[in-house]
């Protein structure tokens, strides 16, 4: 997706010095090639499986990005009645829609029963009693699944994960078991699905595995023919860059394995696997300022671009758009012009010496970047642009300071 040439960095053969003149920094700038060949994987690794791909629209809910995930055939996995309508707006069919959350308000239900989705996962039992109600006054059946929470440790950043019991997701084994019986019961409901997502950005197999085994062990206790199993997503990605991916191939072996006992259909719901490393972050230096110990980096990229590293920690790979030999005889920290201390996005040693107006890259932001951005500060949200097939496709546009007004 990227490469130097006469050491200047390419996106997709477009020069980024180019881009950031012609949309001025930062800029949000996906690669259609990388997205396709994301689903691709995603589908070959699962083709045994032929699982129901139901793309997570928290991670980015573009409209127009949307819509060319939808022409992969992936349908949505929604979390409120702003990302359901997204959804249906990119074209993506009802009957392709899984709705999850804890909190899911009686008009947001009310919504997606009217809209016919797919499924709603539920997480408590006052939620299926709402569904229940909802259903009885439309004189409908509703489908719905129950999200189990198996207590397992996801081994990811404790920020990101959902499946231990401490966790506010889904409900215990116990309760699950209570809530089959009850809703088996139920005219106005259709126990169709069990769910189950243990947290993001996960690298590690043996949480996967020890997931399969639970669920086996569940589904035989409750004596239910459940028609989908919706494992979530979580499946990470090479952030760091050294080669750490999640053993694909074992997984889909092991769902195998869990399948010849239950002859059910797989749901996925993955955000960060398909869109996290299709798109960068272009940003230019403000100021280099010096600092004791390190030289402060400032960019006119910020938290309110991109909150990941303020909020989790986590790492996102910088690389300068022209490459300059002479080192930097200081440690750089890359900061942002917020009026935040956590307003920094990496600190790095033996970086190449840098100048102020210089660009910078800022790597795998597709996934939780522009989704998770804001307007603090009163910032306006950066241009994002697509470049497919040799051409640039403008997926939104910079607010301009009036809209903010
Ligand atoms: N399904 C459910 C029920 C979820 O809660 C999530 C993510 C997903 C699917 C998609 O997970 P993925 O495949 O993208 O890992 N903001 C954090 C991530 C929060 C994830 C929340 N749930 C971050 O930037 O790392």
């Amino acid at each position: 997706m990227m490469k130097y040439i006469n050491k200047e960095l390419t996106i997709e053969n477009f020069r980024i010095k180019n881009l950031a003149k012609k949309f001025t920094t930062p800029i949000y700038c996906y690669s259609f090639n990388k997205l396709k060949e994301n689903i691709q994987n995603f589908k070959n690794n699962f083709k045994s499986i032929n699982p129901l791909i139901c793309f997570s629209v928290k991670s980015n809910s573009n409209t127009k990005l949307l819509r060319e995930i939808s022409k992969f055939g992936l349908g949505a996995d929604v979390v409120s009645a702003g990302e359901l309508m997204k959804a249906l707006l990119a074209g993506i069919k009802p009957n392709k829609i899984v709705f999850s959350g804890v909190g899911k308000t009686s008009k947001e239900l009310n919504f997606a029963i009217n809209k016919k989705i797919l499924l709603i996962n539920t997480e408590s039992k006052s939620e299926i009693l709402e569904i229940e109600r909802i259903a009885k006054i439309k004189k409908k059946k509703i489908n719905i699944g129950i999200r189990l929470n198996p207590n397992i440790d996801a081994k990811t950043l404790s920020q990101i994960s959902t499946g231990k019991k401490e966790n506010k997701f889904g409900v215990d084994e116990k309760k699950f078991l209570e809530l089959v019986k009850y809703v088996k019961k139920s005219k106005n409901l259709d126990l169709k699905c069990l769910s189950v997502h243990i947290g993001s950005q996960i690298l590690n197999d043996d949480p996967y595995g020890k997931m399969l085994d639970i669920l086996d062990k569940v589904i035989k206790k409750s004596k239910h023919v459940f028609e989908y199993i919706d494992l979530g997503g979580g499946i990470g990605i090479d952030y760091n860059n050294n080669n750490q991916n999640l053993n694909l191939n074992k997984y889909s072996r092991n769902i195998e394995k869990f399948l010849k006992n239950n002859k059910s259909k797989i749901i996925f719901e993955p955000g960060r696997y398909i869109v996290g490393n299709i798109a960068v972050l272009i940003s230019q230096i403000t100021y280099i300022k010096e600092g004791h110990k390190k030289d402060f980096v400032i960019l006119d990229a910020g938290m309110n671009d991109l909150i990941r590293p303020a909020l989790y920690n986590s790492i996102h790979r910088i690389i300068p758009v022209k490459a300059k030999s002479k080192l930097s005889n200081k440690d750089y920290e890359f900061v942002g012009p917020i009026c935040e201390s956590t307003d920094k996005f990496l600190t790095v040693k033996k970086f190449q010496k840098l100048d102020e107006k210089d660009l910078i890259i800022i790597c795998d932001v597709g996934a939780y970047g522009i989704s998770l951005s804001s307007n603090y500060n009163m910032r306006p949200k950066p241009f994002e642009i697509l470049i497919k097939k040799s051409k640039i496709k403008i997926l939104s546009k910079r607010q301009k300071l009036l809209d903010l007004m």
